[in-house]
């Protein structure tokens, strides 16, 4: 197989970066053993495919890694909740790391045996949120603050359900990545500060409603060192050392998620990256004999995900080559709101010579782009390309910005492709709306 725009050789394993790979030269891009040309011709663009194949394969990277203790891989369905992936996880053992009732809600339409394998974190909940999730019997509520603790008790007795807990406490590790998702040190205002943690746990033992069930800890996404994950767990397995001191005894350590792929071409090791944070927690968290609990995003769907969409237009403004896609910012926009940077593999490459050119939707927006002087090979009106690594908070950050329908999507398992979310209609978007 061809991988999108290189030469080298590799095969669709675990391994392999990603799925969108040409099987020969002069092919389309394929998504594992489906050509992206027919999917687009069937489904229309923008045109959210994801690989089942690669999603199921870095769940069991993760399993694996931790195989030898009690483990609950917990995936942050904030990087993609389509209904459909939620289920090949869940049917594989998967719990989830949830941030909403709403989130709650799709894991209990899809696999209602998977609630009590829910952890729920998030800086502010509500009460309604609470006792849905009370109700639910989900594993634990990861606790950001002592007034909320207080709220999760006084829900708990209301119910007469008791409340496994963990506080999230912030360990103060900086871990380098994108500022806006870095969320370890004492200025970010996620969780308590580890100093603090032991006096609430303590005050947390006298309520019967309250089950100190873990400690928690994230501290940020797209992480690409396993270093941090390290010392921030170190850190947790500490103040748990402290917490048994007193006759806190806790069933688990939740090293929430954050580990980072590499969003550029070229040889990225996947099973490797796990082993390596997975040594790295298990370093951390040394003689601890408890459960642990990962949240991994971005590692198990990024990568599996691309958007495909088709050119418009092609612009030339003085120095300038526009393209112009059907997609948009509210379709993917990691690139306007985190600079971030996608590869694009046009689905059918031409042949000449490469070009730098600007990659961008039709958003009346200069944010509104994918990519900038970025070389590709020549690209006309009507060409399909494909924003890579565009599965995790893709879909589930997009938006009806500008009045624009959200995108289809597509689930490619073995040599099956199936639509797992219809493209909105113009009814869809205007049914909650009272215009008069
Ligand atoms: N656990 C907690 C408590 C989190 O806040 C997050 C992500 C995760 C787990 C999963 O992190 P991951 O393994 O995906 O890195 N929208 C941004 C990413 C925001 C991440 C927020 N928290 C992006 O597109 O890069």
């Amino acid at each position: 197989m061809t991988s999108a725009n290189t030469k080298t050789k590799s095969t669709a394993s675990a391994n392999s970066p990603r799925p969108f790979q040409y099987p020969q030269p002069g092919t389309a891009l394929h998504c594992g053993m489906v050509s992206l040309e027919p999917l687009a011709k069937r489904y229309g663009t923008p045109l959210y495919v994801y690989s089942a194949d690669q999603i199921v394969e870095r769940l069991g990277l993760f399993q694996r890694a931790f195989g030898n203790r009690d483990h609950l891989v917990c995936f942050a369905m904030k990087a993609n909740s389509s209904l459909a992936i939620l289920k090949l996880l869940a049917d594989r053992g998967a719990g989830f790391d949830i941030v909403s009732g709403g989130e709650l809600q799709r894991v209990l339409a899809v696999a209602p045996e998977a609630a009590g394998r829910v952890v729920f974190s998030g800086a502010g909940k509500t009460q309604a949120e609470i006792d849905l999730a009370l109700n639910a019997g989900i594993l634990q509520f990861n606790v950001e603050s002592e007034a909320e603790l207080l709220l999760l008790a006084a829900r708990a007795k209301k119910l007469k359900r008791k409340a496994r807990f963990a506080l999230r406490v912030n360990p103060d590790v900086f871990a380098e990545t994108h500022p806006y998702i870095s969320t370890g040190l004492s200025e970010h205002k996620f969780g308590v500060g580890i100093g603090e943690a032991l006096a609430i746990y303590k005050r947390a033992a006298s309520n019967r409603w309250l089950e100190a069930h873990s400690i928690s800890v994230h501290i940020g996404s797209q992480i690409r060192s396993a270093d941090p994950f390290g010392a921030a767990i170190k850190r947790v397995r500490n103040l748990a050392r402290q917490l048994k001191r007193v006759g806190i005894e806790l069933q688990a350590i939740d090293a929430g998620g954050g580990l980072g792929i590499d969003y550029h071409l070229g040889r990225f090791d996947a099973a490797a990256k796990v082993a390596e944070y997975a040594a790295a927690i298990e370093k951390g968290l040394g003689d601890f004999e408890g459960k642990l609990l990962v949240e991994p995003g971005r590692f198990l769907v990024a990568q599996a995900g691309a958007l495909v969409t088709k050119v418009l237009q092609v612009k030339k403004n003085g120095k300038k080559t526009f393209v112009i896609t059907d997609a948009a910012m509210n379709d993917l926009i990691r690139p306007a709101l985190y600079q971030a940077y996608h590869e694009i593999a046009p689905v059918r490459p031409r042949s000449g010579k490469a070009k730098a050119v600007d990659v961008v939707g039709p958003i009346c927006e200069t944010g509104d782009f994918f990519a900038r002087d970025r070389k590709l090979s020549p690209i006309e009106p009507g060409d399909l390309v494909a924003l890579l690594d565009a599965g995790a908070y893709g879909m589930a950050q997009s938006s009806n910005y500008n009045t624009r329908l959200r995108p289809a999507e597509v689930l490619v398992e073995g040599s099956k492709a199936r639509l797992i979310r219809r493209r909105e209609t113009i009814e869809d978007l205007l049914a909650p709306e009272i215009p008069a």
